[in-house]
């Protein structure tokens, strides 16, 4: 049985995991810089990579001790080796060609986009359940919002991209709004906890007007709405205040969120949870039908929005949609290691010209 040393670390967290050959994860290591970039509003790239270099060795480490599994039980090792931070990359990368110049490993270099796919399909294949193709996979993260049709080809899958954001990702409009309100870095989780205390009607928001691809996305005309709206009101006082929950406590609890957050916020983050889920799953339902999906994955930061599961779940969309659990949602190294088993099993290895590439695409 093959076992995967998985490493990622293309933005702000340094992650390490063991997977074996039946895509069965032994260990899934962590260390996230929320604390390090929160006070920023965002990641800062520099301080990302000074935090992965003092993570990286540690992190390994103690993905290898969870596992119960030595050094010299490896098969292989998988990186992330783009999209994201050059820097960030460079660290995982790196430290991945000196684990396997000098243990004699085989070195398989994964699509972060591939790598959050993976971690449907690794979930899937644990629960017993099928993941049929074609396939539709929303990738919706603080990086990316990409939208590919998975098709079978010669035992592999190759993807095709349907739309892409042109500005903004869906995370990023999280965060930025959440900014922009005074809720911290990072926004999705906190707007999602309170989205459900608003009334979305009561604030009217745009939908994108796309040109061209109407598969495509955008959400900066949304971000401006919020903007303009937080504009219209006294809002001064209430930032202060969520501010000063924030210095308190890291992680606030949504009661305190409740007690400097009056109503007409709360409607207005309501409205704002459900256009970006609305802009997400009209065209996935949209895709599904033009397509004739099979099933779809929806992966990635936001898909933990707890909004955008319960409507994907609501019939809407005419095939089995499918989520990751929320640790494998985000950031992880387990869907890396699970990208690289087929890769693993067909002999597909790269050498150590592998480079970081921060534009990487996958299609
Ligand atoms: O996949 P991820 O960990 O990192 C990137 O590759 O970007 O995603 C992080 C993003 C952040 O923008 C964060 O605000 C967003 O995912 N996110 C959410 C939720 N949880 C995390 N967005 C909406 N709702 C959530 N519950
Ligand atoms: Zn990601």
């Amino acid at each position: 049985m093959a076992l995967i040393l998985g490493i990622e670390s293309s933005c702000d967290e340094t992650a390490a995991a063991i997977v074996a050959g039946e895509g069965e994860v032994l260990s899934s290591v962590v260390a996230s810089q929320i604390e390090t970039h929160g006070r920023y509003g965002g990641v800062v790239p520099e301080l990302a990579s000074r935090e992965h270099l003092r993570a990286i060795v540690p992190v390994v480490r103690e993905a290898l001790t969870e596992a119960g599994v030595e050094w010299n039980a490896l098969n292989a090792v998988a990186v992330t080796s783009g999209p994201g931070l050059v820097g960030s990359l460079l660290v995982g990368l790196t430290y991945a060609k000196a684990v396997c110049l000098v243990r004699g490993l085989p070195l398989i270099g994964i699509n972060h986009i591939e790598g959050h796919i993976h971690a449907v399909i690794l979930e899937a294949r644990l629960a017993g359940s099928s993941l049929e193709l074609p396939a539709l996979a929303l990738v919706a993260s603080g990086g990316h919002t990409h939208l590919f049709e998975i098709m079978p080809k010669s035992g592999k899958m190759v993807y095709r991209l349907l739309g892409k954001t042109r500005d903004d990702a869906a995370g990023e409009a999280y965060d930025k709004v959440a900014k922009l309100l005074g809720f911290g870095y990072p926004g999705g989780p906190v707007l999602d906890l309170l989205a459900p205390f608003g009334e979305a009607d009561a604030v009217r928001l745009p939908m994108a007007k796309m040109k061209g691809n109407a598969m495509d996305f955008s959400f900066s005309g949304l971000k401006t709405a919020m903007l303009r709206w937080s504009q219209s009101q006294d809002m001064a006082e209430e930032i202060a205040a969520r501010r000063a929950v924030l210095k308190a406590s890291p992680k606030p609890k949504l009661e305190q969120w409740l007690a400097v957050t009056p109503r007409a916020t709360l409607n207005a983050v309501a409205a704002f949870q459900r256009v970006v889920v609305e802009e997400l799953l009209r065209r996935v339902e949209r895709a599904a039908e033009e397509t004739e999906a099979r099933s779809v994955i929806i992966s990635g930061g936001v898909a933990c929005n707890a909004g955008l599961r319960a409507s994907a779940h609501s019939g809407r969309i005419n095939c089995p949609v499918f989520f990751p659990t929320p640790h494998l949602s985000t950031d992880n190294a387990a869907m890396i290691a699970a990208a690289a088993l087929p890769k693993y099993e067909r002999g597909e290895f790269d050498d150590f010209t592998l480079k970081a590439q921060s534009n990487l695409t996958l299609a």
